[in-house]
């Protein structure tokens, strides 16, 4: 009888500390819902006590996604545990994960604390958030540096504390397959009471092993592992939810494991988080990258050709991915588009979304004469970054060449009025960045700028992400046009719209 394996998705937490993934309110609030669709079983929402944004997520996603557990993180300190108990306690299924380091070198360095004194903390900490929650997860931090038979210590008294989750981190990313596994086998072996609780795991990525250390370690007794979309993370990020899940499934004959994730739903999420964080995805990256089912060789081909399976060991399908690219113009109509979306796997959609959608998708076969199943993607993606627009593009004009400095005049409304002002740059893209922080009278700074195009083809729609930061906070804005300097006003301009509705506390900033 396969056993269950828990997927436990930290993908707002851990996977937002990502240098640069920054994520307001209502877009970790669609991601929620999407891992609500996804199929897991347990959301880290966030780190309450970190900031006023993350609190405000955390308590939104437990009020509105109710089927997977809701989890909120805290060190081992009263004030984060009563935080995250705040931000949580209306969750139909709510969890404190509380975590404190138990590694010589954390121990000594960063807490500057003695084992006793970690021990005793973590006991109470434990028995504290029990008081308001009955489901405790406990982690003990740089847990595969930790010297086993003080991890084994530790793990018992907060057994008997009360914890209902134990979750071993490899918090830097050190351990070896072999020896993750044989930690874990330690652990059900020589800790009393382990059998009546959760033992889950955690691996970060620094060695590129993350997803092996995860596997090894269900190999070897655990339940439940601990990952993100894409395997974002900090530094070199986290196990990759979708490579865990897709190597249990494609290798079933080895793994007698199953997870409840709707693989079909894999895709989905990896490319909102691709668009919604700014994070994008290596084209060779297993499982979700723009070649992972791409058969380039002549070989391959023929093989394919015969038999899907010669090179492929899984179907795109099942991640998701259709293999038809419909094609759609301007004369297909609505009947055709909502089909094509429910295909693609938008089926939640409200009608006004859907009547925004159609609107836009027609504006964009009147440009570009095949409307291919990525620019829907893209068109529906950029919608639900929508903000409040308080300043919208109304035109631009450029001129440029390469004996020319490049001038941009902008126009620009809001509901105080319009702003037109014009200036020059390195550039087109650059002048017109220019003109609209002249136009809005802001000051920003730009950390990145990313151009793609969405399919190929000459009339290919172009995609900007931008990057902006103000006081050392991060906003990503997001353009879509055939035109890529609209693209890339668009883009500036949706920044710049996040970062004002943050400052207006509608939306926290992030930490
Ligand atoms: O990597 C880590 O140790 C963590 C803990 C908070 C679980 O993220
Ligand atoms: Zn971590």
């Amino acid at each position: 009888m396969p056993k269950k394996i828990y997927i436990f998705d930290t993908t707002l937490r851990d996977g937002e500390q990502s240098p640069g993934a920054s994520l307001n309110t209502h877009e970790k609030l669609e991601i929620a819902k999407q891992l609500e669709r996804l199929g897991v079983d347990a959301i880290e929402a966030g780190f309450p006590i970190a900031s006023k944004g993350d609190f405000q997520a955390v308590r939104t996603i437990a009020q509105n996604v109710r089927k997977p557990v809701i989890v909120a993180l805290a060190r081992a300190v009263k004030q984060d545990i009563d935080r995250a108990w705040e931000a949580i306690q209306y969750a139909a299924k709510p969890r404190i994960h509380t975590f404190i380091a138990t590694s010589d070198i954390h121990m000594k360095y960063k807490l500057k604390m003695e084992p006793e004194e970690v021990l005793k903390r973590a006991v109470e900490m434990v028995s504290y958030a029990k008081t308001l929650c009955d489901d405790v997860e406990f982690s003990p931090e740089d847990g595969t540096r930790t010297r086993p038979e003080f991890l084994y210590k530790i793990l018992e008294v907060v057994i008997d504390a009360g914890a209902t989750v134990l979750n071993i981190p490899d918090t830097v990313g050190y351990a070896m397959p072999d020896e993750f596994g044989a930690l874990i086998r330690g652990i059900r072996e020589n800790v009393a009471g382990i059998e009546n609780v959760i033992l889950s795991v955690h691996c970060h990525n620094d060695l590129g092993l993350a997803v092996a250390n995860s596997l090894a370690a269900i190999q070897n007794g655990a339940q439940q592992v601990e990952c993100t979309v894409n395997g974002l993370g900090e530094r070199a990020g986290n196990a990759a939810m979708e490579e865990i899940v897709m190597a249990l499934k494609t290798r079933s004959d080895l793994f007698d494991y199953y997870t409840d994730i709707v693989t079909e739903q894999i895709y989905r999420t990896s490319t909102m988080v691709s668009h919604l964080t700014g994070m994008h995805i290596q084209a060779n990256k297993a499982i979700v990258g723009s070649n992972a089912f791409a058969h380039e060789s002549g070989i391959h081909q023929h093989g394919i050709l015969s038999n899907r399976q010669t090179y492929e060991i899984m179907t795109p399908e099942s991640i998701g991915l259709k293999q038809s690219q419909m094609v759609l113009g301007k004369h297909s109509g609505r009947h055709a588009f909502e089909e094509r979306l429910k295909e693609l796997g938008f089926s939640n959609l409200t009608q006004d979304e859907i009547n925004v959608a159609f609107e836009r998708f027609k504006d964009l076969a009147d440009k570009k004469k095949y409307v291919m199943d990525k620019d829907i993607e893209a068109l529906i993606n950029e919608k639900v970054l929508k903000v409040p627009e308080t300043y919208e593009l109304e035109y631009f004009h450029i001129s440029s060449g390469n004996t020319l400095v490049a001038t941009s005049t902008v126009k620009i409304s809001c509901d105080k009025g319009v702003y037109e002002e014009a200036a020059c740059g390195d550039g087109p893209v650059d002048a017109t960045f220019k003109a609209i922080d002249r136009a809005i009278g802001v000051e920003v700074k730009l950390e990145d700028y990313y151009l793609r195009a969405v399919t190929s083809g000459k009339d290919a729609l172009g995609e900007v992400t931008v990057k902006i930061s103000k006081n050392g906070d991060i906003y990503i804005g997001r353009g879509l046009s055939t035109d890529i300097i609209e693209a890339s006003a668009k883009a500036y301009i949706n920044a710049i719209n996040k970062m004002i509705l943050a400052q207006n506390g509608k939306n926290g900033n992030q930490i």
